[in-house]
């Protein structure tokens, strides 16, 4: 049933009826996004959606509880969760599902984030919410990566035809893991690590540039700035020539992410990253996750020195012709499974 913008569902044993609405995503919203996120065991940076929110914000859906004024279940304070570490959050909203597809490349959207409460799957919030997503995309190209359970879903029925050669590769530590962080390339000769501050920003704008493709200057000073997430880059001892930079984020799990990692050679990209461990505030809480692409074996070498778990491999898939735009040698980290074509 459809009205006003509104659908009715029958959910359990008891027949209860939800209703919902679908409604572009607000920073008010992010805090159960990530909830959600993380009840379907997958991963994302806690100031993430922040920032890729400002690049495109009406490809960022949510699906939205909507009670009467006499239920009983209404959430107090219109909407009020409890958080995590069982304090009541006062910005989180009545959502039950998300899905985003935004234009982080001129013409390619990337699709991600799309999850629903788990005991509200199987009826028909996630199709819902996809279909809003769509009409943002429009026929335009777009990417994603499929998890395994859905990979016939985003293939034979969203129309995700085209599989990419590469692969993303999850690799992650747990609490109580040893990671071999000393034996890192902790010094390069004529190299210097910098934090990025303002006066690098210009140099390492460029420098994506040339790893992605494409120029990425209104997203990436939001990058920089993420509470809780440290950002460095590499140069020359004049600082005129960058051989790379990375950064290291919290996630909704409270684990560490790193990502993007970009660098000219496995030693750049260690260095950065011996810096990025030290830096990081809540360092290695509950684990690390590292998302490196198979078309990089320098991203293996790395995860597999420091004796990361190698997760799960993930399969890229286009709607048109995969991206191949980038300079894939330099991409040691990605920066995001959801919202990066990298
Ligand atoms: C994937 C997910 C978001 C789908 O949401 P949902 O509300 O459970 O799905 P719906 O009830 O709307 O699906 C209704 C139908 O549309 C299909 N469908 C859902 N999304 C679709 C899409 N994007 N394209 C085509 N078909 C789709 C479903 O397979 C289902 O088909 P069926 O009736 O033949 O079984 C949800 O299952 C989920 O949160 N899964 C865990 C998180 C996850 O794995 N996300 C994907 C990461 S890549």
């Amino acid at each position: 049933m459809e009205h006003h913008n509104v659908s009715s569902i029958i959910i359990g044993k008891n027949n209860k009826m939800i209703k919902f609405r679908v409604r572009q995503m607000t920073i008010n919203d992010v805090n159960t996004v990530l909830e959600i996120w993380a009840k379907n065991n997958l991963h994302e940076g806690t100031q993430t959606i922040q920032s890729f929110m400002i690049q495109d914000p009406e490809g960022f859906i949510v699906a939205e509880q909507i009670f009467d004024d006499d239920e009983d279940e209404k959430p107090k304070n219109d909407g009020e969760t409890m958080t995590n570490n069982g304090e009541n959050d006062q910005n989180s909203t009545p959502v039950i599902g998300m899905c985003v597809g935004i234009f982080v490349h001129p013409t390619i959207a990337f699709i991600g984030l799309y999850g629903v409460q788990p005991e509200l799957h199987g009826h028909g919030i996630g199709i819902a919410m996809w279909k809003r997503m769509m009409d943002h995309i429009g026929s335009l190209n777009a990417g994603l990566y499929a998890v395994p359970e859905h990979l016939t879903m985003y293939r034979d029925r969203a129309g995700f035809q085209n599989p990419d050669d590469r692969m993303l590769i999850i690799y992650e530590s747990d609490q109580d893991d040893h990671l071999n962080v000393d034996i890192l390339v902790n010094s390069i000769p004529e190299t210097k690590i910098h934090l990025i501050t303002t006066e690098w920003y210009n140099k390492v704008i460029d420098y994506d540039a040339h790893v992605h493709g494409y120029i990425r200057a209104k997203l990436l000073p939001h990058v920089f700035n993420e509470e809780g997430s440290a950002a460095f880059v590499a140069s020359n001892m004049t600082g005129e020539k960058i051989f790379g930079y990375g950064c290291i984020r919290t996630n909704n799990i409270g684990k560490a992410m790193i990502g993007p990692l970009y660098a000219d050679n496995d030693a750049i990209a260690e260095l950065l990253m011996h810096y990025l461990f030290g830096r990081l505030s809540t360092q290695f809480a509950k684990g690390l996750l590292y998302m490196t692409l198979d078309s990089n074996p320098g991203g293996e070498r790395i995860a597999e020195k420091l004796a990361l778990k190698q997760q799960e491999k993930i399969q890229r898939f286009f709607r048109g012709q995969p991206y191949d735009g980038a300079d894939w040698d330099r991409v040691y980290c990605i920066h995001s499974p959801n919202f990066s074509l990298l």
